[in-house]
C-alpha cells in the first residue's frame, strides 16, 4: 500500500504543479451538483461571550487572555465575544436571511462540564445548545457540532492539558455526553477543529493558550489527539450511528505549498515534502494507522536532538483503534482478541468525510538558514524549507494570508488523488480585512467569489466529491492572537455597543446569490461585475 500511495502521490503532485495555469483565471458558470449544501461556521470561544454566566466554568482561553501583560495585540478578550450566547436568535435570523442551510458551531466543553469531567453536568449549557438546535431546526437550517474548537477546560489543563493522555478519557465522556444528548438531532460531528494549529500555537509558537514552549508537549497533544478522535470515532460508530445515523470526522487546515519555481526539481521536492508533513501528523494516521515517512522522519529528527521523546510509531492496539472500523459478526472488542487475527479485520480510517478549513497559499523553496527551530516557522526551518508569498497575489489584513484562490483547488485535487477521493467538506474558508473596511467589503466579496469558483472547477471538472462549504465566518468576533484587529464576517458587528447590534455586508449578499443559485448558472451574477 506504502509504495503505491508514494507513487500516485508523485504523479499526483507533478500533474497538480505542472497543470498550474489550467483554466485559472477562466470563470466558470456553472452550478453544483443538486444537494450540495451551504453555510457558516464558528466557534464557541469566539462568539458566544457570557464566559462565567450560568454555571460555565472557565478553560484555556479565558486564563490565556487575561493574563497580565495581554497575549492579545488590543489587549481584548471574548468575554463578551459577538454575545452570541444571547443573541443566538438574531444569528440564526442572520443565517436564514443570507439562504444558509447548515451551521457548524462548537460546543463550549466548560458551558456543560464546568470541570471538564462527566461528574458534574451544567443544565444551562444543554440548554443552550438544544435551544440554538431546535431553533436552527425549525428554520430549516441543519445544525453541525464541532466538539472541540480549542477551549480546553482549565482544570484538565492544570493536568497537563492535551499532552497528557489521561485527556482521552475526560474527551472521550464529553463526546459521549454530546452525542446522547444532542445526537437525535444532530447528523454531522467534527471531533476536532484544526489540532495541528491547536498543538503547534498552544505548544512551540506561544501565540495560542495554553502558551508553552515545548516540542514534545506539542507532538504528545497531536498523538492524543489522534488517539481521542479515533475512540469518540469507535464510541459513535458502535453505540451511536446504529441509532442516529449521523457522520463524524476530523477538520483540518492546510495551505497550499506551491513550489516556488515549479521548474526546479528542489522547489518541487520541497514542497512536496511538506506538503507530507502538513497532512501527515493527523490525515495520514486517521486513514492509514501509522505516521507517513516524511513525517516519521521529523519525529525522528526531533528524537535525535531530543526534543520529543514521543514514539514514531503508533502500538498495534492504536492503529488498529485508528483505522479499524469493522470485524464481521465480532462484538468482543474489549478482549483485543482481534490483535492476534489481522487477516480478519476490514480495514477503514476513522472518517466518514474530511473537513477541510483553506485560506491561502505559500510559496517554497528549499534553504539552508538554520535559525534556531524554536522560533518563526518552526517546521519550515526544521525541514530545511523557506516560504515566500508572490508581491501580485491580493493581500488581506493578515500578513501571511494573500488571497490565491486556484491555490484551493490544487488542495482539493491532491487530497482527492493522494487520500482515495473522499467526501471533502469544506469546514472553513474567508477572508481577514481590516475593521476599517465598512460594510462594502469588495476584497471580501472577491474572495468568496473566486474561491467558491475554483472549488466548483474541482468539482465539475476535476471530479473532486466537495458537497458542503462553510464560509469562516458569519459575524465579526474575537479573532484568537489579533483580538478585533482583523475581521472575517459577512455580517458587521458593533463592539462599541452594549447590544452588539449585527449589519450584514456587501458579501453577505453575495453569499446570499452564491448560496441560492447553488453556484454560478449565468453571466449577470452581479458579484461578478466587481474586478
Ligand atoms: C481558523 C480557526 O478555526 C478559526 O477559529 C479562525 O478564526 C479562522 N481560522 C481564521 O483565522
Amino acid at each position: 500500500m506504502s509504495i503505491f500511495y508514494k507513487f500516485t502521490n508523485l504523479i499526483a503532485f507533478a500533474t497538480l504543479v505542472s497543470n498550474s495555469t489550467c483554466q485559472e483565471d477562466t470563470f466558470l458558470y456553472d452550478t453544483f451538483p443538486p444537494g450540495f449544501q451551504w453555510g457558516f461556521s464558528s466557534s464557541s470561544y469566539q462568539i458566544e461571550g457570557a464566559w462565567k454566566e450560568d454555571g460555565k466554568g472557565v478553560n484555556i482561553w479565558d486564563t490565556f487572555v487575561h493574563r497580565i501583560p495581554s497575549p492579545i495585540p488590543d489587549k481584548s478578550n471574548a468575554d463578551i465575544g459577538c454575545d452570541s450566547y444571547h443573541k443566538y436568535d438574531h444569528d440564526v435570523s442572520l443565517l436564514k436571511y443570507i439562504g444558509a442551510g447548515v451551521y457548524r458551531f462548537s460546543l463550549s466543553w466548560t458551558r456543560i462540564l464546568p470541570t471538564g469531567r462527566i461528574d458534574q453536568i451544567n443544565p444551562a449549557g444543554i440548554r443552550y445548545y438544544n435551544n440554538l438546535i431546535n431553533l436552527l431546526l425549525a428554520n430549516g437550517i441543519e445544525p453541525m457540532i464541532t466538539l472541540h474548537h480549542w477551549d480546553l477546560p482549565q482544570p484538565l489543563q492544570d493536568l497537563g492539558g492535551w499532552p497528557n493522555e489521561n485527556v482521552i478519557q475526560h474527551y472521550s465522556n464529553f463526546a459521549n455526553l454530546a452525542f446522547h444528548t444532542f445526537g437525535d438531532r444532530v447528523k454531522k460531528w467534527i471531533t476536532f477543529s484544526e489540532p495541528n494549529v491547536m498543538c503547534l500555537n498552544g505548544y512551540i509558537t506561544r501565540t495560542y493558550a495554553p502558551g508553552h514552549k515545548n516540542v514534545n508537549e506539542a507532538i504528545n497533544c497531536a498523538r492524543n489527539v489522534i488517539i481521542s478522535h479515533a475512540r469518540v470515532y469507535r464510541i459513535y460508530d458502535r453505540v451511536f450511528r446504529p441509532l442516529q445515523g449521523g457522520k463524524v470526522g476530523m477538520s483540518l487546515s492546510s495551505y497550499w505549498l506551491q513550489p516556488k519555481d515549479p521548474q526546479n526539481p528542489e522547489h518541487r521536492k520541497s514542497a512536496e515534502f511538506w506538503m507530507h508533513i502538513e497532512w501527515g501528523l493527523f490525515a495520514f494516521p486517521i486513514v492509514f494507522g501509522s505516521y507517513n515517512d516524511e513525517t516519521k522522519q521529523l519525529l525522528g529528527k526531533l528524537r535525535k536532538f531530543k526534543l520529543t521523546s514521543a514514539p514514531v510509531e503508533f502500538t498495534a492496539e492504536e492503529s488498529v483503534e485508528i483505522k479499524v472500523l469493522n470485524i464481521p459478526n465480532y462484538t468482543n472488542y474489549e478482549s483485543k482478541d482481534f490483535l492476534k487475527c489481522p487477516h480478519v479485520l476490514q480495514i477503514l480510517g476513522s472518517y466518514d468525510f474530511w473537513g477541510l478549513n483553506h485560506y491561502s497559499t505559500y510559496l517554497v523553496e528549499p534553504t539552508k538558514v538554520t535559525t534556531s527551530i524554536l522560533h518563526g516557522d518552526f517546521i519550515g526551518l526544521f525541514l530545511g524549507a523557506k516560504i515566500s508569498f508572490d508581491p501580485t497575489w491580493p493581500k488581506s489584513a493578515i500578513p501571511h494570508t494573500p488571497s490565491v484562490p486556484w491555490g484551493f483547488r490544487k488542495m482539493l485535487n491532491w487530497i482527492n488523488q493522494g487520500y482515495g477521493s473522499p467526501e471533502i467538506y469544506i469546514m472553513e474558508n474567508g477572508y481577514p480585512d481590516s475593521p476599517n473596511t465598512g460594510l462594502e467589503d469588495v476584497a471580501r466579496v472577491k474572495f468568496h467569489r473566486d474561491y467558491i469558483n475554483e472549488m466548483l472547477k474541482a468539482v465539475k471538472i476535476d471530479g473532486v466529491q466537495v458537497t458542503m462549504y462553510t464560509a469562516w465566518g458569519l459575524l465579526d468576533c474575537f479573532e484568537w492572537s489579533y483580538g478585533y484587529t482583523v475581521n472575517f464576517g459577512v455580517v458587521y458587528v458593533n463592539h462599541s455597543h452594549p447590544e452588539r447590534p449585527r449589519t450584514p455586508k456587501l458579501s453577505a449578499t453575495c453569499l446570499q446569490q452564491i448560496f441560492s443559485d447553488n453556484g454560478f448558472p449565468h453571466e449577470n451574477f452581479s458579484p461578478l461585475k466587481i474586478n
